[in-house]
């Protein structure tokens, strides 16, 4: 069987304070979660959330990091300033990295790289654009976006890997994909992994986000493929992360 996940993207949201709240809420729940856990802070305040929930089952994950290893790249976090601090992950490839901060194929196979080398989780957010879904194009993109960095590296630690699909049309515009489209865009993702890594790609788990909210998400995830959420907006409000979590 598959890990099942969710996990809470809050970008660029809540201040020392807030993020604090935020976490000790859905600790203080005392719920046995029925999947695992993961929350995205800001780089800010990583430390001290990780810290306050070192002996819960939430895992920790940064936002973003460095494909360089360490040197003069003035304000650049790296893979080990994150191990340092206790950080289990980082999400890659997100499209708002991509879009708004001009990340190519080139810089996300090098970062891919330097988390696979320390050891660290990686969430490889892919999606198409609505323009490339309504030409027809999206399995096309998918795939290109998968070649060019993913499957271009020789020998990435795949039991580190969740492939998180985000449909960029469907990311903080309260539009999900429908179920049928999350499943049908899952199964054919599935399909390139097990092409690309044969039978051990089973275990990859393969998570949607994109408006995720509690009233979708037990739709979603009841697809056979999908494997759990990456959320964003509703991650920052405890009831609504929890209810999100509690529907896998
Ligand atoms: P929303 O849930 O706000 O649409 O964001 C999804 C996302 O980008 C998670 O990484």
């Amino acid at each position: 069987m598959r890990r099942k996940i969710v996990a809470g993207n809050w970008k660029m949201n809540k201040d020392m304070k807030g993020s604090v709240e935020l976490v000790k809420e859905i600790i203080q729940t005392n719920k046995l979660f029925g999947c695992e856990v993961y929350i995205s802070p800001s780089f800010p305040f990583l430390n001290e959330i990780s810290s306050i929930c070192e002996l819960t089952p939430i895992k920790v994950i940064a936002q973003n990091v460095s494909e360089k290893s360490q040197g003069a790249f003035t304000g650049e976090v790296s893979v080990d300033m994150l191990k340092s601090i206790g950080v289990d992950g980082i999400i890659v490839g997100h499209s708002e990295r991509r879009k708004i901060y001009g990340e190519n194929d080139e810089v996300l196979r090098m970062k891919l790289d330097n988390c696979s080398k320390n050891n660290l989780e990686v969430f490889f957010c892919i999606g198409e654009t609505l323009e490339l879904r309504e030409k027809g194009k999206q399995n096309e993109v998918i795939e290109n976006q998968l070649n060019n960095t993913l499957f271009d590296l020789p020998d990435f630690n795949l039991d580190k890997l969740v492939i998180a699909y985000e449909p960029v049309w469907a990311i903080g515009t309260g539009k999900n994909a429908s179920s049928e489209q999350v499943q049908e865009m899952h199964q054919y993702i599935r399909t390139l992994l097990n092409l690309r890594y044969g039978k051990s790609s089973d275990s990859i788990p393969i998570v949607y986000g994109g408006s995720l909210k509690p009233d979708n998400s037990k739709n979603i995830f009841s697809c056979p493929d999908v494997d759990g959420g990456l959320v964003g907006g509703a991650s920052l409000n405890p009831k609504a992360f929890l209810d999100i979590i509690s529907s896998i």
